[in-house]
């Protein structure tokens, strides 16, 4: 007889890769995945530290499950993921329905925990230990069936931002061995995926070197770009100082490589910049767009923001309007900045709440703009679609098109994994509506 298990995934694409790779290896020991968050015998949070009251939330949420499991068996109850990272022994003396807390880089721990597991005895395993995790990862096959699958390459960041946590919870900088990614790669595609987006906190800082040889992303790009089966390739997130030549250079030979890049700035003023230790100015990101642009006029920019980081005064926000101007972002995130534990902005002195939230509402404004109008100028027209799944509970289907935009659409089964023309009839900020075209040979 198996046992269940639900993991809750928050955060980023990382997290969620990483999710699915303790589903693939608790399989060994007996456990099965359930989707029914109320009947499980391991409930895990897979938590995110990077806003806002993170802790806090763990904390509700795991408040929310104890409610659920009044009047049942306490199923085993795990934290990983960055807060866990972050908090470690804290949370277990805080909170104890916890059973266990697990950092990001010791996943290959996570079977010890659940066969480990006693009753009333803690148990917590928070080292960095990357390499035994990916060693340990790569002897257990991925499972992912999905159309588009995530791919962790690189992992850490040895950046150190002043505003940001990952260095923290995520460690230093590792790189995957490159065999080890490709190897990983053949069995997505084999197991249907047609789209792959590598992912790294700081991916493009991607390094393996064998033999005197240096790998870097742009290696794997080109690999990938090689094979029949895969469609897309994309990947996230990149860092402006890590745009190097030979991966500007795979926009113009990898053709698999989507348009999109998204290319996180922060701000559009070099004094934030600076205050921010990003290591590049708003010039540096400014030729790198040119340089793509000039490969590719189809290439879109996709970016970050954090608004109201200490020292922004009207001056500088007004930079950040500026380089709205010059480039019109899509799919773009803004965030009011949020101090972190233990980082350095920490320290800073806070800016006006009132005068960030009013600056936050004019940033968003234009980038919802620019996506309205975007989706707009679609309208009415034939785009190519990467069809992934059926809707729950609705006859339509589910894509995305090279800018990673959302499209819905009624289609049929057959269509799944394929890439088709869709007419788009309407569309709002978050996605794009419409039909399959009945002729539907590849788009060029
Ligand atoms: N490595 C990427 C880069 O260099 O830009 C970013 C990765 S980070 C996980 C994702 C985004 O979270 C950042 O681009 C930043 O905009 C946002 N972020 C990180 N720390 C933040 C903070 N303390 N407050 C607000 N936003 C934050
Ligand atoms: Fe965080 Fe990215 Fe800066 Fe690293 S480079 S510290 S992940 S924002
Ligand atoms: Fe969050 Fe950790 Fe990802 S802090 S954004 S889950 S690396």
């Amino acid at each position: 007889m198996y046992k269940k298990i639900f993991i809750k995934t928050f955060g980023c694409q990382m997290n969620e890769y990483d999710t699915n790779r303790i589903y693939d290896s608790v399989k060994k020991i007996g456990y099965q995945k359930t989707n029914d968050q109320n009947s499980t015998d391991c409930y895990v949070l897979n938590t995110c530290h990077i806003r806002d009251k993170a802790k806090e939330k763990v904390y509700d949420e795991v408040g929310r499950v104890k409610k659920l499991y009044r009047n049942k068996n306490k199923p085993l109850m795990i934290v990983a993921g960055c807060v866990a990272q972050a908090e470690n022994q804290e949370m277990l003396k805080r909170e104890p329905f916890i059973d266990a807390i697990i950092g990001p880089q010791s996943y290959h721990k996570f079977n010890d925990i659940l066969k480990n597991y006693v009753p009333k005895e803690k148990q917590e395993e928070t080292q960095f230990d990357t390499i035994t995790k990916f060693e340990y990862f790569d002897e257990i096959k991925n499972k992912s069936n999905k159309v588009s699958a995530f791919l962790t390459i690189q992992e850490g960041c040895d950046k150190f931002c002043h505003f940001c946590v990952v260095p923290y919870t995520r460690g230093p900088e590792y790189s995957r061995p490159f065999e080890q990614i490709i190897k990983e790669a053949e069995e997505l595609i084999k197991n249907g995926a047609k789209e792959i987006t590598l992912l790294g906190q700081n991916v493009n800082a991607y390094s393996y070197k064998k033999n005197l040889k240096e790998f870097r992303i742009s290696d794997l790009i080109h690999h990938l770009n090689k094979h029949n089966e895969l469609e897309r390739i994309r990947y996230t997130t990149s860092h402006p100082k890590d745009m190097t030549d030979d991966l500007i250079e795979c926009y113009s030979s990898c053709k698999k490589l989507m348009p999109f890049v998204h290319l996180p700035i922060q701000s559009g003023s070099d004094k934030i910049l600076k205050l921010m230790n990003r290591k590049h100015t708003v010039e540096d990101y400014l030729n790198i767009y040119n340089k793509l642009k000039k490969i590719n006029q189809q290439i879109e920019f996709s970016s970050d923001f954090i608004i109201g980081y200490p020292g922004e005064t009207e001056k500088e926000f007004n930079e950040t309007l500026d380089l709205l101007k010059k480039i019109k972002f899509i799919n773009s995130f803004s965030f009011i900045f949020s101090p972190r534990p233990g980082t350095k902005a920490a320290k800073l002195e806070m800016i006006n709440k009132e005068i960030t939230k009013e600056r936050l509402i004019i940033i968003q404004k234009k980038l919802f703009n620019n996506q309205i109008e975007l989706n707009q100028s679609m309208k009415n027209s034939l785009i190519e679609v990467l069809v992934e799944n059926k809707l729950k509970n609705q006859n339509k289907y589910f894509g995305r098109n090279k800018y990673l935009s959302s499209v819905i659409f009624n289609g049929d089964e057959k269509k799944i994994g394929k890439l088709i023309k869709v007419k788009i009839e309407e569309c709002n900020q978050n996605s794009l509506f419409g039909k399959i075209e009945k002729n539907n040979m590849r788009a060029a």
